[in-house]
Parts: C-alpha cells; structure tokens; sequence
C-alpha cells in the first residue's frame, strides 16, 4: 500500500478526501496534517500539526514519513487571502514551494495541488473557458495559483516530479465548511435555509459561477492521480466543471424543497471578486485525458445536500 500525507487535512476538501483516501489504502497508511490538528482527529487515523510555511518542518516530516503520494490542500481562500496578501503569498505559494520540494526530495511517486477558477481573471472568456487561455487573475489568490500552476510545471519539467492537478469551481459541501472563501455562499445558503428558513447572500442573485459537489470534487483528485502518466498532456491544472447557475437560480431551487425560504441579495466586497471569475468552464481537456465526468447537476447536488444536511442538523 502506498503511504500518504494529506496537508490541509482538515479543511473543506481535506476533510472528506482524507476520509475517501483512507476507505481506499487504509486507515494508517494516511497521514492528516494541518496548522491546527482537531482532538476527535486522531481516532480516525494518524494526524500531525504541520504548519507548509515552516520549511524545516516541512522537509523533516517528509523525510520521517516518507510518502510516495502527496495531496497538498493547505491554503487560504480568496477573500481572506485579499484582508492579508502578505500571508496568504507565503501559505498559498511559500507553502507550495515546501512541499514541492520536499516531495521531490524524498522521491514521492506522485503530488496532487489544486489549482482554481481564480487563476483567470477580467481578461479571460467567461463563457466555457478553454483549458489553455489568457490567465491575467486580479486578486493575490488568482496570482497565487498562476504562481502555483507554473511552480508545478517547473518541478515536473525540471525535476520530474509527477505533480498533478485540476481547476476547481466553487465547492459545495455538507461535511466541513468552506472558511474565506467567495463561493461560501453556495454553502452558506444551505444551513441558513435548513436552520432559519432565510439567507442573505453576498453576492448579486444574477451572479453565475461553475460550481461542483463535493463527491465530484474528490472523484476528480482520486482519478486523475489514477490516471497513466503518458495519457496526460496537461498533467497540471485541468479545467473541471460540473453545474453553473445563479446565485437566484440555487435559491429557486432550495425553494422547490422548502417553499417557505427567502432570500435576500445584499452584495459586498466578494462582489468584485465573483465578476473577475469566468461563468462556465470548457473541461474537455480532463475529460479526454483522463476520463473526467462529473455525476451531480444543480438539482441532484441540491436534493443530496438538503438530505444530508437535515440528517445532521
Ligand atoms: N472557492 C474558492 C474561493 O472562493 C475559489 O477557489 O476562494
């Protein structure tokens, strides 16, 4: 059995593919890092505290465990990466540069590092995005992935270090919330609408971004890894996509389940930062290299989100 170490093992995608991962090769032969380790972690598996931008800590956790796959997932999102650029360039590009190197240093076999919708920019088609494009990204986090996707090119070229990954949409998940995030609200509006029956949400009801459910989101990291080197042309930073709607649109169809939500529009600064952002994605490219499909459209993701959430709340 291959040995893995998760970063960011704790957070929205973290959290539910550490679990994926450890169904497939085993509780212990996954390892949970992250900056804060919660208690109910380690009855689950072996988890560590480990902090990306610490360098040092990096290499000799890396050299203990000796991984041959790695999923580095540590990372600020959008918004709170734009109240603190500084910090967010030294987790999202720093923390990147660590774990590349130390990956390389012990020989892993294979790393996966989740690029973004947030690599394009104002500049960019919004309309079906085509894999290969202009990438001129206006906030520090859309700079931050471009800086990211080249950084994983170089080590692939240079080093020969198989490092993969994909373009994510916004995230939708039932399990850990998402936390800074400008796609927070597709989230959000769920909790509100199961718990208080009425959600304000930050962005315009017009406002279309590419989302993607969350079993699609781990299905999409756990097939590309899967997938034969020589097949991949673009090995990094593969456009996926699985819906696009409105914010309007997904609050019509929460109102199909529970008549009785309202919601309301009150956009803020994470406006600005949702319109620099394409609405619909072209992921041709994943879906020809390597078989990418997605399975949950808007209604399905809605249906199962509802389900699940009102299981648990
Ligand atoms: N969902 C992320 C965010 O909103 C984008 O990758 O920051």
């Amino acid at each position: 059995m291959p040995r893995i170490i998760v970063t960011g093992a704790f957070g929205q995608i973290g959290s539910e593919l550490t679990s994926a991962l450890r169904e497939q090769y085993g509780p212990d032969n996954v390892v949970a890092t992250g900056r804060h380790v919660p208690e109910a972690a380690s009855s689950a598996g072996p988890a560590e505290v480990l902090d990306v931008t610490d360098a040092a800590s990096v290499q000799e956790t890396f050299r203990r465990l000796e991984p041959d796959i790695v999923y580095h997932l540590a990372a600020r999102l959008s918004a709170v990466a734009e109240q603190d650029p500084e910090s967010a360039w030294q987790v999202n590009v720093e923390g990147l540069r660590n774990v590349l190197r130390a990956a390389r240093d012990v020989a892993a076999e294979r790393m996966f590092w989740p690029s973004s919708i947030a690599a394009f920019g104002p500049d960019t088609p919004r309309i079906a995005v085509p894999q290969d494009t202009i990438m001129r990204p206006t906030t520090i986090y859309g700079i931050a992935k471009v800086a990211g996707e080249l950084l994983c090119n170089y080590y692939l070229a240079r080093y020969g270090l198989d490092v993969r990954g994909v373009r994510y949409p916004g995230v939708i998940s039932s399990g850990s919330p998402p936390g800074g995030g400008t796609t927070d609200y597709a989230v959000e509006i769920f909790y509100a609408a199961l718990q208080r029956g009425k959600y304000t949400a930050f962005v315009r009801a017009d406002c279309v971004l590419p989302m993607i459910y969350m079993p699609d989101c781990i299905n999409a990291a756990t097939k590309l890894m899967q997938a034969p080197r020589e097949r991949l042309l673009h090995h990094n930073s593969f456009n996926v996509t699985a819906m696009s709607f409105s914010a309007g649109e997904l609050a019509r169809e929460i109102k199909r389940h529970l008549p009785n939500f309202v919601c309301k529009f009150a956009p803020d600064e994470r406006q600005a930062i949702a319109d620099s952002w394409p609405q619909s994605l072209d992921d041709s490219a994943a879906r020809k290299e390597w078989g990418w499909q997605p399975s949950y459209d808007l209604p399905a993701m809605t249906e199962d989100m509802l389900a699940t959430l009102r299981a648990r709340l």
